[in-house]
């Protein structure tokens, strides 16, 4: 009997966005060490927590495909980009990386409709309401430094966003307690 359920192309698609995921969690790892060892707390805060949450999604697909009876393939992480400039040159690099995994998802939800595997192009709802809710958050921060002054923002207005970031709740929900409600 044939227990695996998803065809060989969604597998490979799957398991290259687990990857992905991955691949988000050390730039944002890399962002925010950057950021704390340019003395913004608040910004390294923000960022540790999200490279949690892309660790988070890595697991999802992670289980998800082994739930559909398929193969999951760990593979080498690519290692993330240069620093950032500037804070403003991060969290617009942040946004890049965020859009560039918002089209990699509608790709392999394109092709469970193509392919009418309604179970996986279900499972990725999840994620394209996710990505419309962390491109939002990057957003904000960016309108929040364009008021500051963008690259000419002053020492005491970005002293001002690291504060705020600093005081931003801290808990994040691990993998298998999140739902669509609480992502
Ligand atoms: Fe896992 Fe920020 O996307």
């Amino acid at each position: 009997m044939k227990k695996n359920r998803l065809s060989l192309t969604i597998c490979q698609a799957l398991n290259d966005q687990m990857t992905k995921e991955g691949h988000a969690a050390q730039i944002y790892l890399s962002y925010a060490s950057w950021a704390a060892s340019e003395g913004y707390d608040g910004v390294a805060n923000f960022l540790f927590r999200h490279a949690h949450e892309e660790r988070n999604h890595m697991m999802k697909f992670l289980e998800y495909i082994l739930q559909r009876g398929a193969k999951a393939a760990i593979s080498a992480i690519p290692a993330p980009p240069a620093h950032p400039k500037s804070i403003q040159d991060c969290f617009e690099k942040v946004f890049q990386h965020e859009v560039d995994n918002t089209e990699a998802i509608h790709a392999i939800v394109k092709m469970s409709f193509e392919e009418s595997d309604w179970a996986t192009w279900h499972f990725l709802q999840w994620f394209v309401k996710e990505q419309i809710e962390e491109e939002t958050m990057v957003l904000n921060q960016l309108d929040k430094l364009k008021i500051a002054g963008g690259e000419k923002a002053s020492g005491e207005s970005l002293y001002a966003f690291d504060r705020d970031l600093r005081n931003e709740p801290d808990e994040v929900v691990l993998a298998e307690d999140k739902t669509a409600e609480k992502p």
